[in-house]
């Protein structure tokens, strides 16, 4: 019977009765989630009663205790308290343990735990790529990429890093002639970008000129504000509902634009590679690069790699590439501008080796001990990776006796070890003899790169470029800070300032 059939009265009931019906299924699928939430929470409490707790509420968890971007001030506020760690309810049933304790730290690295899965955020953008792959796959991975990273291949490119540096530095150069002060992250990441292209992708154009890649930069600072948001929001957490907002179709746009990037840069390579005599040259070459290594790769299986997993390799590589190294760089200069006594033992250090106009080269940057003891002290007092995440397969106990069971969410919080004051005593003082040669630390107690065998793959080229970096500047400017704009640490995928952060810099006669 069609619709127009039936009596506006019998129209009405039939309405009301299907009305009814959704509102009863609501209410069920209510009271199964209200008794879901409560078992998982009554399990989560008996699980970690072990582990202390900041006060929290029994839905919302830690949430309106701060601002997003406040994370890590209301983390200093509890380290004092609970030094070990400390549970962090980001909802009534959804729970993470946050590490801030050497011991700890040893024990979760040195297994073989699975990411968590909050990463899972971060995979319509960077893919399954070193980043997140896990158990035998990644091993494969990691077994092919480490020789890009070779000592044999990192050694030639000092000088390809020195040239991106010194573009960035003129122009500084032309803005340092005006008084005003300059937000550095921008010009580093991109400086960072430069060096990344040319040393892992064999690029032969300038980033820094020719101003193709700050769609590219912009789409990454996106992805940084959103899939941090998108994390710490567990409201965003299913994937239902985060398809309906506008922060997923923000995602989608930003996440193309970074693969039109990457997918111009991997393009072009195959493109210089077409003919039989370059790919025979290719492989002739002693030493390849990145992308040259991930092309020519055969699986264990004897298969190459297929187009996902290399363009997932490629993003990952140009993401953790440049904007940690980026954070690194900018957050040194903030803390040699801040502490000028040290800035200029630095200079005078790299004025003794560089000052007469010789290039830096491989050698000079394992002659600059107190340079290097600087960098450290930035690392640890503002690392570029603040916390990672591990979700434990199988239970664990620490030597304390204390223990987690499987399926916990561990989140290794590096800027809470490094401040913790029972690891660092006056953890808020920049005092760079901590590194002096004959200090002696925990194991565990400096993990900027992390530890264990899913340490940073990049961090001898991430050393290298920061020894670069700084004793290139230092040589031509002297750095100053702005005390009208003090930057404010928060955490994104990598370490930011909530406000930039703005050096004022003067140019050395
Ligand atoms: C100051 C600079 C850098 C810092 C502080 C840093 C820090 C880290 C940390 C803490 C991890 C562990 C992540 C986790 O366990 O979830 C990591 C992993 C990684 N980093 Fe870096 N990184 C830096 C530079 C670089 C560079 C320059 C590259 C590449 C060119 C790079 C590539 C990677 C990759 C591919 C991984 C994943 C390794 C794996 O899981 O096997 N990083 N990095």
């Amino acid at each position: 019977m069609s619709i127009s059939a039936l009596s506006p009265i019998r129209f009405l009931e039939c309405v009301s009765g299907f009305l009814q019906v959704i509102f009863l299924i609501g209410l069920l699928l209510l009271l199964f989630k209200a008794a879901q939430h409560y078992l998982r929470r009554q399990w989560l409490l008996r699980a970690l009663y072990q582990f202390p707790s900041p006060p929290s509420h029994w839905l919302f968890g830690h949430c309106l205790q701060f601002k997003v971007d406040e994370e890590l001030r209301w983390i200093l506020r509890y380290l004092e308290k609970f030094p070990g760690a400390f549970l962090h309810w980001i909802w009534g049933s959804h729970v993470f343990i946050k590490v801030c304790d050497p011991d700890y730290m040893k024990v979760i690295l040195g297994r073989a735990d699975p990411k968590a899965s909050l990463y899972r955020f971060l995979t319509p953008w960077l893919g399954h790529g070193l980043f997140f792959l896990n158990g035998d796959e990644w091993f494969q991975h990691r077994r092919l990429l480490t020789p890009a990273f070779h000592y044999d291949i990192l050694k030639p490119y000092v000088g390809i890093m020195a040239d991106s540096v010194q573009v960035m530095l003129e122009k500084w150069e032309q803005i340092a002639c005006q008084d005003i002060t300059l937000e550095i992250f921008h010009p580093i990441s991109l400086m960072m970008l430069d060096t990344i292209m040319k040393y892992a992708f064999s690029y032969q154009g300038s980033v820094q000129l020719d101003r193709s890649s700050q769609a590219y930069l912009q789409a990454v600072s996106d992805l940084n504000n959103l899939v941090t948001s998108r994390m710490k929001n567990v409201f965003l957490h299913n994937d239902i509902i985060y398809n309906l907002t506008s922060h997923s179709r923000r995602t989608n746009s930003a996440c193309q634009i970074a693969h039109e990037h990457t997918d111009r840069v991997v393009k072009l390579r195959k493109a210089q590679l077409q003919d039989n005599k370059s790919m025979k040259k290719l492989r002739g070459k002693r030493c390849l690069d990145f992308l040259d290594i991930l092309l020519l790769s055969r699986m264990d299986d004897g298969s190459s790699l297929s187009d996902k997993a290399l363009r997932a390799e490629v993003d990952s590589l140009m993401f953790g590439g440049h904007d940690t190294p980026a954070s690194g760089i900018s957050w040194v200069f903030y803390a040699l501008a801040t502490h000028p006594d040290h800035q200029q033992r630095c200079r005078e250090e790299v004025q003794s080796l560089l000052g007469d106009g010789s290039p830096i080269t491989w050698d000079h940057l394992h002659q600059m001990p107190y340079t290097t003891m600087c960098i450290k002290e930035a690392l640890r007092l503002y690392p570029p990776i603040p916390s990672v995440g591990r979700k434990l397969s199988t239970p664990v106990t620490f030597p304390d006796g204390r223990s987690l069971p499987k399926g916990i969410t561990v989140l290794l919080h590096f800027y809470a070890l490094h401040h913790n004051p029972k690891v660092w005593p006056n953890p808020e003082v920049f005092d760079p003899s901590r590194f002096a040669m004959n200090s002696v630390q925990h194991s565990h107690a400096f993990l900027p790169f992390s530890g264990g065998s899913r340490n940073c793959i990049g961090k001898h080229l991430a050393m290298n470029v920061l020894k670069v970096a700084v004793a290139l500047t230092l040589l031509r400017f002297e750095l100053l800070p702005d005390p009208s704009r003090v930057p404010i640490p928060t955490q994104q995928l990598v370490l930011k300032s909530k406000n930039g952060i703005y050096l004022h810099l003067r140019k050395l006669q």
